[in-house]
């Protein structure tokens, strides 16, 4: 099978799950790894206990940042069939990320391929609890160990997998999210549309403010003017009008959201006026003084479906739907979910198979 070699230390026992999962805090047993190499292309393809990477003190993504990340799901459904949700839109991202930043494609039925080899071999981690899931983190990195500023020409990828539940503290109860007019997260034609690095540690300090003063996540507005709504980072942003729902269009500023893209096409399915386009704070402003927004949410990987309860803009406090959660955002929610778990029925073909249940 594809090369692959097996280095798996198999369980006696299965592993204790904890009852709240949090995100990103637990890591299954084994990994995936391979290198690449201008004369090998990929090769060494190996699945092996998780354990630390040993590094040159001068590897190039530590310093240059060329790396890339992707974040992607896999459920036990309640059948007993293990599923991951579009994973080759996922690697279709992750290579567009790389080729913005001189890394190499990975082959995407062969990372497909390990993907599903792996989450096998470390099924037992994988929750079975509606809302909960297997996290798989692939990510990629320049590894030549030189200080000049150029693109490496040796990488690695590796995929990782971690059990998880909510990301945010909160669970799916609204989250209060400030608007960021001081600092941004990215510019079109930079590496905002890319998953890497970067783009997440451009985001920290506006994070780290908004958290002082009570809010859970910032939301960023374009680079240039400071003046139209792009993304909150961990997730992209729908606003319901009563007459449209609108998602900021794709910049190339913004992440190409797997969700965001998939929601669009249930609110399609459901018959929205659903729209990408410009929407200014300006403009969503005034809509909300004349009564207009039914909702707010965000989409994404690990956020799934996030209602917004407030937004923050200078001085101006505007609770959504009295803080709760708003009923669109609860039915595509729900639907997720469902689709998720197995009792919706699959009608884009955005699941793909694992391993059937017993
Ligand atoms: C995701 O939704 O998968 C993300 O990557 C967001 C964040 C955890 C980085």
């Amino acid at each position: 099978m594809s090369g692959f070699t097996y280095n798996i230390t198999p369980r006696t026992e299965k592993p204790e799950l904890p009852t709240t999962l949090g995100f990103g805090q637990y890591f299954t047993d084994h990994i995936f790894e391979m290198d690449y190499s201008p004369e090998q292309g990929w090769h060494n393809m190996v699945f092996r206990p998780l354990a630390n990477f040993s590094m040159h003190p001068a590897t190039m993504f530590i310093h240059y940042g060329q790396a890339a990340f992707e974040g992607l799901k896999a459920f036990r459904q309640n059948s007993g069939d293990i599923v991951l949700f579009r994973p080759d839109k996922h690697f279709e991202r992750l290579n567009n990320s790389s080729r913005r930043l001189c890394m190499p494609d990975v082959d995407i039925n062969l990372v497909t391929e390990a993907l599903k080899e792996l989450v096998k071999i470390d099924k037992d981690w994988i929750p079975s609890k509606a809302g909960e899931s297997l996290y798989i983190r692939p990510f990629l990195f320049g590894t030549d160990a030189v200080l000049g500023v150029k693109p490496s020409k040796n990488f690695k990828f590796v995929l990782l997998l971690s059990p998880v539940g909510a990301y945010y503290p909160e669970g799916f109860k609204p989250v209060k999210i400030l608007i960021q007019d001081e600092y941004v997260r990215a510019v079109r034609k930079g590496l905002g549309e890319c998953k890497t690095p970067g783009n997440y540690a451009a985001s920290l300090l506006g994070a780290e403010i908004a958290k002082q003063e009570g809010y859970t996540q910032v939301l960023w507005l374009d680079a240039i003017e400071l003046k139209n709504i792009e993304e909150v980072g961990t997730m992209n942003i729908f606003v319901a009008f009563k007459d449209e729902v609108v998602t900021p269009q794709l910049t190339g500023g913004i992440l190409s959201g797997i969700t965001r893209m998939s929601v669009i096409q249930i609110l399609k399915d459901r018959g929205y006026n659903v729209r990408e386009r410009v929407l200014s704070v300006d403009e969503f402003i005034q809509r909300y003084n004349a009564g207009e927004v039914t909702d707010v949410f965000g989409t994404g990987t690990a956020a799934i479906i996030t209602s917004v309860g407030e937004l923050k803009y200078k001085d101006t406090i505007m609770p959504i739907n009295n803080g709760q959660v708003g009923e669109l955002a609860q039915s595509l929610f729900t639907y997720l979910i469902g689709l998720h778990m197995g009792n919706e029925v699959d009608r884009h073909n955005w699941l793909q198979l694992v391993e059937a249940g017993r």
